[in-house]
Order: C-alpha cells, then sequence, then structure tokens
C-alpha cells in the first residue's frame, strides 16, 4: 500500500478515483462528420488509461451541433450515440480508469464551423463579436437559453446511460458559460445579465436541471476560469471577473449540486496563461490559414503570425501576461484560494508534470488532484514514471505549445521534433493511433444510403 499522497484515492461525494492523476481535456480531429465517435478516439483515449491516468476528462463535447468548435470531435446531442460513448467507457474502465464527459457548448468561440455551421452567426450571451479573431454571433433569447440548459441535462443523461463514470460543465477557457459569467462579455440586460448572481443564472440552472435529470448520485464537475485576465492583448480592455468572484460562483456551484471543482485560467482560449508557455507563431503561420474565413479578422492575424516584423509585437503583447509566473503550476494560488472557500475537491491545470509539485500542492492543501494535458500528450505514462519514483520523465513536455498550434490543420500530437529520434519517429507516434482495425465491415445493401 503506496503513501505517496499523489496515488492515494481520492474519493468524490459517489464516484472514487484510484489517483490524483486527471488527464485534463484535449481536442483533436478523431470522429466523425456526424458527432458519431471512432474506434480512433478510443485508441487515443486508452493511451492515457494504460499510462496510468486515474481518470480521463473527456475532450470538448458538444451538447448540440451549433455548439461545436471544430468539426471532427465527438458530440452528444443524440440518444444513437449511447452505445459509441459505452464502447468508449468499456475500453477506459478496463485499464481501471474513470472517464468523465465534457459537456460544452462553444457560444461565440466557434473556431471553425464547419458546414452545418457555416454562415450562421452563434448563439451567445451577447451579439458583440470575439475580439481576437472576429467570430460572429447573436445573443440569444429567453426561450433559446431555456432549450440549451434542457440540452445539457439531455447530454448528462445520455452520459450517464452510457455507464459513463461522470460530467464536467465545461465552463472555462471562454466557451458559452464564460461568456455569460464574464463581466467583460455579458453585456444582457435581462435576468442572465447584470449583476454576478444573475450571469451565474445560466450555469446554475444547468446544474439544477442535470441534477433534476440524473439524481444526486452522477458525478458532476464544473471547471471554471480562476480569472478572467480579458485584457491579455489590449491593455485598455475590460479585465473581467477576478478571483473573488470566481470563488463566489464556486460556492453556488457547490451548493446547487457540483461534487467538485476544476480551475483553470483565463477568458478566451488559448490565452497567454493557458496552455502556458510561448505561443509558435511560425507554426501558426503554417497553420491557421484554416481558421482565415472562420471569423472577420482571420486574415489580418495570418498576416501578423507572417509578417517577420508583426510577429515579434504579438508575440510581446501575448507574453507580457505571463511574465513572473511559472509555467508548473500557473494556477496553483487561485486553486488553493478557491479550495479554502469550498467544501468539495477542487482540481487544478496547468503546466504539472513534475512529482514533488504535485506532492507538495495536494499535502500543502492547494488542490486535490491534478488535470494534465500537453506533458501526459508528451508522456502517457508519465504516471509510471512517477511511481517508479522519478520526479520527472526522462524526456519531459517542453510546453512548446506545437501541440496546440498544430490543430486547426493537423492530427493532435506531440509535434517537438526534439524529443524525438527523427522526424519520422515524431510522425510514428502521432498516427499510432490511426491503426486500422480487422473490425471494418463491408455494409450491407440496404444499409447503404
Ligand atoms: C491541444 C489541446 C487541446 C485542448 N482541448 C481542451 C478541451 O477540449 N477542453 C478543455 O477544457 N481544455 C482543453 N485544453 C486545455 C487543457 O485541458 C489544460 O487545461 C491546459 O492545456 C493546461 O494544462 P497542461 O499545462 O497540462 O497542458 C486543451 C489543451 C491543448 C494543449
Amino acid at each position: 500500500m503506496t503513501t505517496d499522497p499523489i496515488f492515494t484515492p481520492l474519493a468524490f461525494r459517489s464516484l472514487t478515483v484510484k489517483n490524483r492523476i486527471f488527464r485534463s481535456s484535449i481536442s483533436g480531429r478523431f470522429d466523425n462528420e456526424d458527432g458519431s465517435l471512432t474506434q480512433t478516439r478510443i485508441n487515443w483515449e486508452c493511451r492515457f488509461a494504460k499510462g496510468g491516468a486515474g481518470a480521463i476528462i473527456s475532450s470538448y463535447v458538444p451538447v448540440r451541433m451549433d455548439g461545436r468548435i471544430i468539426a471532427g470531435y465527438a458530440t452528444i446531442h443524440r440518444d444513437d450515440f449511447i452505445p459509441l460513448w459505452q464502447k468508449l467507457g468499456e475500453a477506459v474502465h478496463r485499464f481501471d480508469c474513470k472517464f468523465i464527459l465534457q459537456l460544452s457548448h462553444s457560444g461565440r468561440q466557434m473556431d471553425l464551423p464547419g458546414v452545418h455551421n457555416q454562415h450562421r452567426p452563434a448563439p451567445a450571451p451577447t451579439s458583440a463579436k470575439e475580439p481576437l479573431h472576429g467570430f460572429l454571433c447573436r445573443a440569444m433569447g429567453t426561450g433559446e437559453i431555456e432549450q440549451l440548459i434542457a440540452a445539457f441535462a439531455r447530454g448528462a443523461w445520455r452520459a450517464r446511460e452510457a455507464g459513463l463514470d461522470g460530467v464536467e460543465l465545461h465552463a472555462a477557457n471562454g466557451y458559452l458559460f464564460t461568456q455569460f459569467l464574464s463581466s467583460a462579455i455579458n453585456d444582457r440586460t435581462d435576468l442572465y445579465g447584470g449583476s454576478l448572481g444573475n450571469r451565474a443564472r445560466f450555469l446554475l440552472d444547468v446544474i439544477r436541471a442535470i441534477r433534476a435529470s440524473v439524481g444526486r448520485d452522477f458525478h458532476l464537475q464544473v471547471k471554471l476560469s480562476a480569472v478572467e485576465h480579458n485584457d491579455f492583448l489590449l491593455p485598455w480592455a475590460a479585465k473581467g471577473n477576478t478571483l473573488a468572484d470566481t470563488i463566489a460562483v464556486a460556492r453556488w456551484c457547490e451548493a446547487a449540486g457540483a461534487d467538485a471543482l476544476h480551475i483553470s485560467t483565463g477568458s478566451a482560449f488559448p490565452h497567454p496563461l493557458n496552455p502556458p508557455g510561448p505561443m509558435p507563431l511560425e507554426l501558426l503561420a503554417v497553420t491557421y490559414d484554416a481558421m482565415v474565413s472562420a471569423g472577420l479578422h482571420g486574415f489580418r492575424n495570418l498576416l501578423v503570425f507572417r509578417s517577420p516584423l508583426l510577429r515579434p509585437l504579438f508575440r510581446l503583447l501575448w507574453d507580457r501576461k505571463r511574465r513572473g509566473r511559472p509555467i508548473e503550476g500557473v494556477g496553483l494560488d487561485e486553486a488553493r484560494a478557491i479550495k479554502a472557500a469550498v467544501g468539495i475537491p477542487v482540481l487544478s491545470t496547468g503546466g504539472y508534470q513534475t512529482a514533488s509539485v504535485v506532492r507538495n500542492g495536494i499535502v500543502s492543501g492547494a488542490f486535490d488532484g491534478v488535470a494534465i494535458a500537453r506533458p501526459l500528450i508528451a508522456n502517457p505514462d508519465l504516471p509510471q514514471h512517477w511511481a517508479a519514483g522519478r520526479d520527472l520523465p526522462p524526456v519531459p513536455c517542453t510546453y512548446c505549445n506545437k501541440c496546440l498550434a498544430s490543430a486547426p490543420k493537423n492530427p493532435l500530437g506531440c509535434y517537438e521534433e526534439s524529443r524525438f529520434p527523427s522526424r519520422e519517429a515524431m510522425l510514428a507516434a502521432i498516427t499510432a493511433i490511426y491503426r486500422a482495425r480487422p473490425e471494418l465491415r463491408v455494409p450491407e445493401p440496404e444499409e447503404v444510403s
């Protein structure tokens, strides 16, 4: 029996996870255009379950097609997808790993509309376009908000029917819930805007609707941005919600029925503090063209990323926000402040890959567990290195953010060539999950449409 706090189980109200290591959400285009998930996604998630994570938090999973951020991500908007998610859950459970589904909606932060959402301003709490890329949106009416609340509740119900272990509401990183919560973005004058209590109404209504749909015994956690830092590019922009605001929201989430909180940061994604590290603009100069037509500022941004003169200026503005902060544990202090204010477990995300940092965070009461994304992309077996007594894996994640900057065009994986013996080895690691499977079958003639 281990005494290492990292490898002691974490007991939530109705779910116990074998250790304190959560694979954080990492979106990648593995799935079908209609939102049905594929064998590739199952292979991808099993990588982390086998590596020793106690639980996997799924990638961004939209509850409706108009909430996608990129086509080719699995969704949970149809009842006939339940058996597919069930297969994924079963695959992960074989490794004694839990699976928590991240229920999401983009609001105005829709990166690539795809054929389903092309030329349709995204439903959002506001009609003001998203400032960085210039994504268009329209303010939802109250009837539409009520329909969306029901869609989240149905998504949670489907996750439970599929035998998954819980759901996470994605109320962080600039997506729909964050837009409602934000004092910088939400410009409504009805019951869903104005005071912090009104801005939190949508999130709290969703928590209550999920509880009404699945009962008290299905795990429900909420991912929140501790601080918005909405002025990250334009110093004169409104700053958005403060830590004190988020502490109040965290307490309300607990009172409404949340079982845990997952603390992130930032009013957008990506954001200089999330994922923390440099933004590889040279790579964006190659991949961002996929997003040029998605927003009004796409072409301008591409020129900035391609221009040897403007690139350093953008880099300066981007990096300014991170100055003086560590990459590993960038959100540790905020997680600690929120944990001190609530009675439910708190997860922290942001740069964790050193065992001693995580251990100290647990022992000192900053958080109960960590949610890890890039260091697990780099080393899916990171938990095994820690269990073997190593503080860091031999070839750690460099936080280069090339996995993220590749996403608009390329498959998800580690693109830091210096971590591999060759470019071919890197590509082999990225594409290993695409192996063809014998169970592919020839459809019956009447199935062909
Ligand atoms: C390629 C990539 C995709 C991501 N996709 C999601 C997502 O779908 N949902 C989410 O909440 N966070 C997403 N994140 C953020 C991570 O879950 C995590 O919170 C963040 O990267 C900080 O952790 P890290 O330093 O361990 O990477 C993504 C991050 C990366 C790098």
